[in-house]
């Protein structure tokens, strides 16, 4: 006899044998009284009776079926634990579910099963992990799930399985783990199932769930992981889903869901994942979001979302994915975008300049199909003495219209209200201050109608368009993106701003001609400014020789005399906040005039002189690090700091760092001076020198202990200059240590000087 037939006659008697046994202690069980032997004995039986362990027992003469494959049982040989995971069993699940008491785990992961689940799976009242995924089961959730209160994790993902699913599984209170995606369940979410406390994973993807979600699932405040998406959901995305603060993932994609994204979501704080895209989900994204510092892939595509990218996002750090695509979005694209790594924009309607370095991870196919995109690489400044237009306004970060604002009203400036003029046209309302005539017609017609080839640059809220008029004049155009243009607080405060603007006149601030206020297009006109800004004049070797001593200094006169205007004559007094040298414009004669009047604060006795920070990094004044306070101190900080810049040539960063140290001790003057000039002779000399001075004074640490810019400015147009000491001669710490310009100092009258006759 072979071995092999051999070991499968003793298999057989054996089986025969155990299912005597079986029957024989069926029988036997009424007056054995349930002994904790027998069991062991029904659940051998029963375990016989599936067929799932015909190959494990021809391998050897194990008689317990607590040595077999898959199975472990406790201590007193009962079975607690089935594992057939990812092997072919196929057919029903057909175990006698009543023969194991103490069952508690169940796992047939894979085992191609099909038919339904049986009603009596119910008495398996020890069960915490029924586990039956992957597989080809069939026909609606049994009822009798809801028996199974022990249950922690209850597996179906990826059967067949048909009908609603049973508001009974709120039963289920000890359930942390429900997964019933990727199956054919129809009907509604119940709310039963925000009685599951427990719960940290909720999956229902890919189903035929209709209805709304129920805000009960709001009380699922352990949940980290929904997933609900790929079914027909309808209604909005209920305020509650802000409960769930636990959720790390959320996905509620492609199925029908209206209405706005609920600003609560701003309170999942730990959320990574937010897929919400592919429904008909309308309004604007939330300011909110800004507040999911964990996010790492947010999408919104293919929906009816609106408005404009919210800069709040670039709060959300580790965002790597960023699909807008198929929206309405509108507005420009802000600059944080280019460092996501995975971002799609096409199909909306964003306007304004790509910006620098958008091109690095994103392709041009993500900004397909938007209006109004100025496909322009910005640069600061051109690569050679070619043109100058795309630096040309450079409008800052915030540069919006909020132009010099709201109600100053300058002493001793003379009004223009008879040059100007008032075209009223329907929507259409515009103000020209520019004596020459400039109808709306004109710079529609001068620019093609905003067409991208004329725009030159862009900041936070508009593009600029340089458009040459019939009368030959070349202005710069400000246009506000439609969103701004279409929001009525917006509006309401632009016209008031712009008309006062309009009054406000300083031969060192740039010139507002006029502005249109239409529905859909609003728009500055400004003069403009052939150079472009003192910081790209400055980069280039060629503009910078060509801005000789002498004109150096009158900018920084200039530029002291506008803020002296806006400081002191002004009332109340407008502090712009932003003083750099991209905000210098230069004119064909490299006369300075202050621009970007977009983080400009009026301070007037009434209102709070708390601000949130503004300005640009290197220009901004010591105290702010530490208060919110503005004083027009500040705008004398950055003064000094862009006088040192013109001197030098280059943004006096380093040297500044080095200050509080000794190691300046020793440095001249001349050796800091813009080497790409002939040092300073004659006359400009001593100019160069009272600037230093000057620029040293306004960069003291203490506000109160630099000078005001009406100081500096009498400073400048006062007769007397320093002694003409040679420039070699003159250090840095002697300049700095200079006691003038001190409030109360004895030098001020010591240094009493006489206007120019
Ligand atoms: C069990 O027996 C069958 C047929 O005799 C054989 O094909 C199979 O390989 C055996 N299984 C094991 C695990 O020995
Ligand atoms: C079930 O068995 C499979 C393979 O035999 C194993 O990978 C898995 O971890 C087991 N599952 C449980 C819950 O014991
Ligand atoms: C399950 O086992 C019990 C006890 O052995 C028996 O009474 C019952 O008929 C079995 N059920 C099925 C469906 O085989
Ligand atoms: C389900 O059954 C179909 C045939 O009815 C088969 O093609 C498929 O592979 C089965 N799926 C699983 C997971 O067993
Ligand atoms: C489920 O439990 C109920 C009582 O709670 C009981 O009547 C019913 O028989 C049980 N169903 C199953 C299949 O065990
Ligand atoms: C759910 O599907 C079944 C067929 O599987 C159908 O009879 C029933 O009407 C459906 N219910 C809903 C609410 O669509
Ligand atoms: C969003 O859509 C609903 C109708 O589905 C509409 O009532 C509501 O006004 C829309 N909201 C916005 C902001 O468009
Ligand atoms: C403008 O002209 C009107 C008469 O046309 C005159 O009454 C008014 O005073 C003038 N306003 C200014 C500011 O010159
Ligand atoms: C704000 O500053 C202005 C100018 O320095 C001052 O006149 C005003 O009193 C300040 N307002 C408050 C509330 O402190
Ligand atoms: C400040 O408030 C007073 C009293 O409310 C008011 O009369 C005055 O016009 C206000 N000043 C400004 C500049 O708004």
């Amino acid at each position: 006899m072979s071995p092999s037939v051999s070991t499968s006659i003793a298999i057989l008697a054996w089986a025969t044998c155990a299912l005597f046994f079986g029957k024989y202690l069926d029988s036997a069980v009424a007056f054995v009284a349930a002994s904790k032997s027998t069991a062991p004995e029904l659940e051998t039986r029963a375990l016989l009776e599936t067929g799932w362990w015909n190959s494990a027992m021809n391998s050897s003469s194990k008689s317990s079926p607590c040595e077999w494959v898959g199975i472990t049982c406790n201590a007193d040989g009962s079975v607690i634990k089935i594992n057939r995971t990812s092997v072919f069993l196929g057919g029903k699940l057909k175990l006698n579910f009543s023969s194991f008491p103490n069952l508690v785990h169940l796992s047939l992961s894979g085992t191609r099963l099909e038919g339904s689940i049986p009603l009596e799976i119910g008495t398996l009242s020890k069960l915490t992990h029924l586990d039956l995924p992957f597989n080809n089961l069939t026909g609606e959730l049994t009822i009798s799930l809801a028996n199974l209160t022990q249950l922690v994790s209850l597996n179906l993902y990826d059967n067949m399985l048909r009908g609603p699913i049973p508001p009974t599984l709120g039963h289920l209170l000890n359930l942390k783990y429900l997964g019933l995606d990727k199956n054919r369940l129809n009907g509604s979410i119940p709310p039963e199932i925000g009685m599951l406390r427990n719960l940290v994973y909720l999956g229902i993807e890919h189903n035929e769930l209709i209805g709304q979600i129920p805000s009960a699932l709001g009380r699922l405040t352990n949940l980290k992981d929904l997933s609900l998406s790929w079914n027909g959901i309808r209604g909005s995305i209920p305020p509650e889903i802000g409960n769930m603060k636990s959720l790390i993932h959320l996905s509620i994609g492609n199925n029908k869901l209206d209405g706005p994204i609920p600003s609560t979501i701003g309170q999942l704080t730990n959320l990574k994942i937010l897929y919400l895209d592919s429904n008909q989900i309308n309004g604007s994204i939330p300011g909110e979001i800004g507040n999911l510092k964990f996010l790492t892939s947010l999408r919104l595509q293919s929906n009816h979302l609106s408005g404009p990218i919210p800069i709040d996002l670039s709060s959300c750090y580790r965002l790597e994915e960023l699909l807008l695509r198929s929206n309405n979005f509108n507005g420009n694209i802000p600059h944080f975008l280019i460092s996501i790594r995975r971002v799609n924009l096409a199909y909306n309607s964003l306007e304004g300049p790509i910006p620098k370095g958008y091109d690095r991870y994103h392709t041009s196919d993500t900004l397909d199909g938007n209006n109004d995109l100025c496909d322009v690489y910005f640069s600061p400044c051109p690569v050679s003495g070619g043109s100058l237009l795309v630096c040309f306004i450079i409008w800052g970060s915030v540069g919006a219209l909020v132009v010099c604002l709201l109600s100053a009203r300058c002493i001793g400036t003379k009004t223009h209200s008879n040059k100007s003029r008032e075209t009223k046209d329907g929507n259409l309302f515009c103000i020209w201050n520019y004596d020459g005539n400039i109808a709306f017609k004109d710079i529609i017609e001068a620019t093609e109608d905003f067409d991208i080839k004329y725009c030159i640059g862009a900041g936070g809220y508009g593009s600029v368009y340089k458009a040459k008029l019939p009368s030959g004049k070349v202005i710069a155009l400000k246009k506000l993106h439609r969103l701004e243009a279409e929001n009525p607080t917006f509006d309401e405060s632009f016209r008031n701003e712009a008309r006062v603007l309009s009054e406000i006149r300083h031969r060192n601030i740039v010139r507002l001609h006029g502005f249109c206020l239409h529905k859909r297009c609003m728009f500055l006109v400004y003069e403009y400014m052939e150079k472009g800004s003192l910081f790209c004049v400055l980069s280039n070797h060629v503009e910078a020789q060509e801005l000789d001593w002498s004109k150096r200094v009158n900018i920084i006169k200039g530029t002291a005399q506008a803020l002296s205007y806006m400081h002191h004559e002004c009332v109340p007094l407008v502090v712009h906040r932003d003083i750099s040298s991209n905000n210098i414009l230069l004119n064909s004669q490299f006369q300075a005039f202050i621009s970007d009047f977009g983080t400009a604060k009026l301070l007037d006795p009434n209102s709070s002189n708390q601000t949130s920070i503004a300005g640009t990094y290197g220009y901004v004044a010591p105290e702010l690090a530490y208060t919110m306070v503005v004083t027009e101190k500040a705008d004398v900080y950055s003064f000094g700091v862009v006088a040192l810049e013109i001197l030098m040539g280059r943004h006096p960063g380093e040297l500044l760092a080095s200050l509080p140290s000794s190691s300046t001790g020793n440095v001249m003057l001349c050796d800091i001076l813009d080497q790409r000039l002939p040092p300073p002779i004659h006359m400009v000399a001593p100019d160069v020198s009272l600037v230093a001075e000057i620029a040293f004074a306004c960069l003291r640490t203490k506000p109160k202990s630099r000078p005001t810019m009406e100081r500096v400015s009498r400073e400048f147009l006062s007769c007397e200059k320093p002694p003409s000491k040679s420039l070699h001669t003159v250090s840095l710490s002697q300049l700095r240590n200079q006691e003038m310009y001190l409030v109360g100092s004895t030098t001020e009258t010591h240094r009493s000087r006489s206007p120019c006759g």
